[in-house]
């Protein structure tokens, strides 16, 4: 019996098949219940007991052989099936491209052309304390201009609380750096407004900052004038006076954006004037918080909502899209 074992394994060795019957009937003739490896064990059951061990080593040889035959034979089957299923000159499913966010877009636009005149960026935190937010900036307790933003407090005395505008950001750079120093700060702020279709409790300002000697007026009007041709291709500005507690004097800016459509009218409320920033010469009080000499050098800062922008640059009506995630709005700045 056990000299049928050699024929048998050069035969399993030899085996090749691509028919799935002709595997099959292998598999059965080998392995079935009454194939002949059933026929080896039951033979095994009848030798004497010194012989087992070689015996068994020999059943158990042509056992392994079978098996990894039908294996072999199961997955090349499987392979051809793929082959036989697949199209594999078919050219590849396409990669779904991403877009960029119409703000990131805007905020990238913006970050470029103040680059071109040398501002750096410049970054800080979302979550603030009382002094960067306020203090430094010339705003102490109780000081009713504290009112004019609306603040989200995490936790209070001390206060730790979500930045309300990137002004903060001014305050950190100044205590860390030396003048000169000229940077834009974009970032998320966080003010406790009810949210509609002009306002929401959270956007996106770009601030700017200027220190050097002899920094004037003049110099801060320019700057805007060429930044506004840039962006909006509109170099007519008006520059109205304003109030903020960190900067003297302060200004509000208005673009010319025209009247010529029914929109025109409409965004700038018939005026043909659109307010686009608020910014002012950095107040003498805030650089001696930062430890900078008034008398020595002097400064602007500017700061500016992103929002805004993009929705006079792309026709948005509402600020509330910015912030729903829906496809069908950010697929329409899909690159080309
Ligand atoms: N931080 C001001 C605001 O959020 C804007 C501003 C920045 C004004 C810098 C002047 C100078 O309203």
């Amino acid at each position: 019996m056990l000299e049928k074992i050699d024929d048998l394994l050069t035969e399993v060795q030899n085996f090749q098949s691509s028919s799935k019957d002709e595997i099959e009937q292998f598999r059965i003739r080998f392995n079935g219940k009454k194939g002949i490896m059933t026929d080896f064990y039951d033979f095994l059951k009848q030798v004497p007991n010194d012989q087992k061990k070689v015996a068994g080593q020999k059943i158990n040889t042509l056992k392994v052989a079978v098996n990894d035959k039908l294996e072999a034979l199961k997955s090349a089957s499987e392979s051809t099936l793929i082959l036989e299923k697949e199209d594999l000159t078919r050219p590849a499913f396409p990669l779904e491209l991403g877009s960029r966010h119409p703000i990131n877009l805007v905020k990238n636009k913006i970050i470029d052309i103040f680059k071109s005149i040398g501002f750096a960026v410049a970054d800080g935190p979302e979550i603030e304390d009382d002094w960067h937010n306020f203090t430094a900036l010339n705003l102490p307790e109780y000081h009713p201009a504290r009112d004019m933003q609306d603040t989200f407090f995490i936790e209070q005395n001390p206060d730790v609380l979500l930045r309300t505008h990137t002004s903060s950001v001014q305050i950190r750079y100044m205590e860390e750096n030396e003048p000169p120093m000229r940077i834009l700060a974009p970032g998320r702020v966080f003010r406790n407004e009810a949210v509609s279709s002009r306002s929401h409790c959270i956007f996106h300002q770009i601030e700017g900052l200027y220190i050097d000697e002899n920094v004037s007026f003049a110099d801060l009007k320019q700057t805007i004038q060429f930044f506004t041709t840039e962006l909006f291709g509109k170099s007519k500005i008006r520059m109205r006076p304003s109030y903020f507690p960190f900067t003297e004097p302060s200004a509000e800016v208005d673009v010319y954006w025209g009247l010529n459509s029914e929109t025109d009218y409409r965004i700038t409320k018939g005026t043909g004037w659109l307010e686009i920033m608020g910014c002012g010469m950095v107040d003498p009080a805030v650089l001696k918080n930062v430890n900078i000499d008034p008398d020595k050098f002097s400064g602007y800062a500017f700061g500016m909502g992103i929002e805004r922008i993009v929705m006079l640059l792309y026709q948005m009506s509402d600020i509330r899209m910015f912030f729903e995630n829906d496809i069908r709005m950010l697929e329409q700045f899909k690159p080309l």
